[in-house]
């Protein structure tokens, strides 16, 4: 498989061929990391970590991610550079194309990301916008493939804002690699209908299905329970609003109970707002598992990165 020189915007540009490729790389690299054995597959490189937006994971995953394999990641914040600012997307990215070799974005706008991809010349990877967190369901699929053994056939369902970044970047994700997967969300917060029929041409050549409900009933036989925090980073002003919408759906004992099943296992991207999206009790049970699925940022944006960008 050749991934060399392509960027990761969003799932939606690759098949399931190469979305099961870069899992697999990154299970083949986390074993090497617990053997101690390091990389070298971006020796030589220079690495641009431009974060509009804050994170802990991210940030840390790319720094690390970078470091192993012999790289030179370079954080430029929010009020570090002049894009958005002072200069526009375009020469920013041609500037950053000159001097790095592959450049992170996250931040609020996917035509930003789109814009560096298509004006700097080297491989951009999305670290999450207001639209997609396509990195991060590599983790969480890397994290159901080590728990389950397989990722075709399982039944995952989203509980919460389904019409935010995780929400689609997970339907996508599912509807590529055959998971029956379910936005359960008040009709409210249901996705864009021509995202959802995207995903529907996905499904139906993977075998997987999507389905969005307003129905709790909806986790019935779920092996995998999925939330994020209700209020979305640059959406400040909703809380209120989203806590009224989403308090029904919380992710509690009573919705487990629910999935008539014990094996039934319960994921997070993190940040948690416990007491909101999810009981402290139900986090701590799956506290394991949600650990897992943080650690495993870093394999994965290490094989995204190995597979783009490395020799
Ligand atoms: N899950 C995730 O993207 O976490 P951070 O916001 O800490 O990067
Ligand atoms: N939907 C969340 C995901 C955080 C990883 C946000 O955008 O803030």
């Amino acid at each position: 498989m050749n991934l060399k020189g392509r960027s990761f915007l969003t799932l939606k540009d690759f098949t399931s061929e190469e979305i099961g490729y870069l899992i697999d790389l990154a299970a083949e690299l986390k074993d090497k990391k617990k053997k101690g054995i390091t990389g070298s597959s971006l020796k030589g490189k220079n690495l641009a970590l431009i974060f509009e937006k804050p994170s802990t994971r991210t940030r840390a995953a790319f720094t690390v991610a970078s470091v192993d394999e012999g790289g030179h990641p370079e954080y430029l914040g929010r009020d570090d550079i002049q894009l958005g600012h002072k200069e526009s997307v375009e020469d920013t990215a041609r500037v950053l194309g000159r001097m790095f070799d592959g450049i992170e974005f996250r931040g609020y706008k996917q035509e930003t990301v789109e814009k560096l991809a298509k004006y700097s010349g080297v491989p951009v990877w999305n670290g999450l916008t207001d639209s997609y967190h396509p990195t991060q369901i590599l983790a969480d699929f890397l994290t159901l493939k080590e728990h389950f053994g397989k990722l075709s056939g399982l039944k995952l369902v989203y509980v919460g804002d389904g019409r935010n970044n995780m929400a689609n970047s997970l339907m996508i994700g599912s509807s590529k690699v055959g998971i029956h997967f379910t936005i359960l969300a008040p009709k409210s917060l249901w996705p864009e209908k021509d995202l959802v029929d995207t995903c529907m041409t996905y499904a139906n050549a993977s075998g997987g299905t999507i389905k969005i409900s307003d129905s709790l009933d909806a986790v019935a036989e779920a092996d995998g329970i999925y939330t994020d925090v209700w209020c979305s980073m640059g959406e400040e002003d909703k809380v209120a609003e989203r806590v009224e919408q989403l308090r029904p759906y919380q992710v509690n004992d009573e919705l487990l109970k629910k999935t008539n099943k014990n094996s039934t296992v319960v994921l997070h991207c993190l940040p948690a707002v416990k007491g909101n999206e999810i009981t402290e009790d139900v986090f701590e049970r799956f506290a394991d598992i949600i650990f897992d699925e943080a650690e495993n940022r870093m394999h994965t944006i290490k094989a995204v990165m190995v597979a783009t960008l490395g020799s």
